[in-house]
């Protein structure tokens, strides 16, 4: 009964809202600086989960809705500062790759005002004094937000877990990827679990078996657990499984495993594909969209190499993708998959509430829907300077950011000063020296 009436709700709000957009998205403050209202009512959506995918008349068959009809008044959007729970900034350690100045430029390009950093840095994050070193590259050059995530090894339990207040969340590998952080065995995959706080995101890079591995000994130290970038058929519907046993896991999906199949790879090129997860099948791309009502968040995985590195012989994995995701994003509201409210949930309020993101206060992004554009790594701000989805056709592009009452990107500047983006775990001990 209760299940019931929160789908009518969720239906009816839907179909008002893609009707009349400006009712809540030109009015940014009632989400932005009310954000609880959503955010302390997570439970509907997640244990609901059937409600508003797999029933979404609203949009899907009203051919009125504003996004499929390019004549609407939808074109200007504004939305929430998007938040990208999962990216690689390099610095320190690549900063011929990415540094916090051009990654995070890239983040505002593509409308991202807070960006959450992987620890799989040359040194990694897994000590104090690389923690220091990378709250202090960020310090100096961020134009966003962030916040930094810790690295799990096979002996800093004690470490991540006393540190865990400065970080937003501890990384497991437990998979081979980039970078030389990964855990082998089954001892610090539970010592972590167990130590870690409980309150604290724990996120783990686990493909398949593995995957089942970390929400099992999750749920046996009774802490949640976050799954990133899951790619395929079989990972999705173990996850939907555990979440419908109340196992609580949430996840993650990228925007290549929605729109890439290794298919592409012959268009893309061997070397630049390589990716962790790789690309998988049509199959399983139809399976991550036919289960984004389980997906809580939308990552890019930001992961940038030059060309010249990806071009090689030993090609490393991963691929640039802050400022391409927004338009692919808005691409499955194009397509009828998501509302608009779907996308705002997985790239802002749910990874507000899964990592813990504090509100950024007077902070919006204004979105040309309509917009047209060709996707040119070329032209990017990441250092990286290529894109998977090179040549594609793109609608929706960021011509504003407001961070703070301060317009910090615009018509494809940067404004921001490098220095003035926050981190949201602010360390109180850099202010007293150290060098
Ligand atoms: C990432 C990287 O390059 O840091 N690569 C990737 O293929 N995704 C690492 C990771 O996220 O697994
Ligand atoms: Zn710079
Ligand atoms: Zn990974
Ligand atoms: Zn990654």
């Amino acid at each position: 009964m209760v299940v019931n009436r929160v789908h009518v709700d969720y239906a009816r709000n839907e179909k008002s809202e893609i009707r009349n957009p400006k009712s809540r998205i030109r009015n940014p403050e009632s989400e932005i600086q009310n954000p609880e209202s959503e955010i302390q009512n997570p439970k509907s959506e997640i244990q609901n989960p059937k409600s508003r995918i797999r029933n979404p008349e609203s949009e899907i068959q009203n051919p009125e809705s504003e996004i499929q009809n390019p004549k609407s008044k939808m074109t200007t959007l504004t939305l929430p500062g998007l938040i990208d729970p999962h990216v690689h900034l390099r610095d320190p350690g690549a900063t011929h790759k990415e540094d916090w100045h051009s990654g995070t430029a890239a983040a505002l390009a593509g409308g991202f005002t807070c960006v959450l950093d992987m620890p799989n840095n040359t040194p990694p994050t897994t000590d104090g004094d690389a923690l220091r070193a990378k709250q202090r590259a960020a310090s100096e050059k961020a134009v966003c937000d962030y916040g930094i995530h810790f690295g799990a090894g096979a002996d800093n339990v004690a470490i991540a877990a006393s540190l865990a207040a400065q970080c937003i969340g501890l990384k497991m590998y437990l998979d081979q990827t980039f970078g030389p952080l990964r855990l082998d065995s089954l001892e610090p995959l539970v010592s972590h679990m167990r130590a870690f706080p409980k309150e604290a995101p724990v996120l783990c890079h686990a493909e398949g078996r593995t995957a089942a591995a970390a929400i099992f000994v999750a749920q046996l130290f009774d802490r949640p657990v976050h799954i990133c970038h899951v790619s395929r058929k079989d990972e999705i519907e173990l996850i939907r499984k555990a979440k419908e046993k109340g196992v609580r896991v949430t996840c993650e999906v990228t925007p290549h495993h929605l729109f890439l199949t290794r298919d592409d790879c012959e268009a893309i090129g061997a070397g630049r594909c390589e990716v962790r997860p790789m690309l998988a099948t049509r199959a399983d791309v139809e399976a991550l969209r036919a289960n984004l009502d389980i997906v809580d968040c939308f990552a890019t995985d930001h992961a940038p190499h030059t060309l010249q590195e990806k071009d090689s012989a030993s090609p490393p994995p991963g691929y640039p993708g802050l400022e391409t995701a927004l338009a692919l994003y808005l691409e499955l509201v194009r397509e009828g998959i998501l509302a608009l409210d779907d996308v705002i949930a997985r790239c802002y309020e749910n990874p507000r509430r899964i990592f813990d993101v504090p509100a950024q206060a007077e902070t919006w992004i204004e979105v040309d829907a309509e917009a047209e554009w060709i996707a040119r790594g070329s032209e990017m701000r990441t250092r990286a300077q290529w894109t998977p989805f090179e040549g594609r056709l793109l609608r929706g592009r960021v011509t504003r950011v407001v961070l703070r009452g301060a317009t910090v990107f615009e018509n494809g500047d940067v404004l921001a000063k490098p220095g003035s983006g926050k981190n949201i775990r602010p360390n109180f001990s850099l202010s007293t020296g150290e060098g």
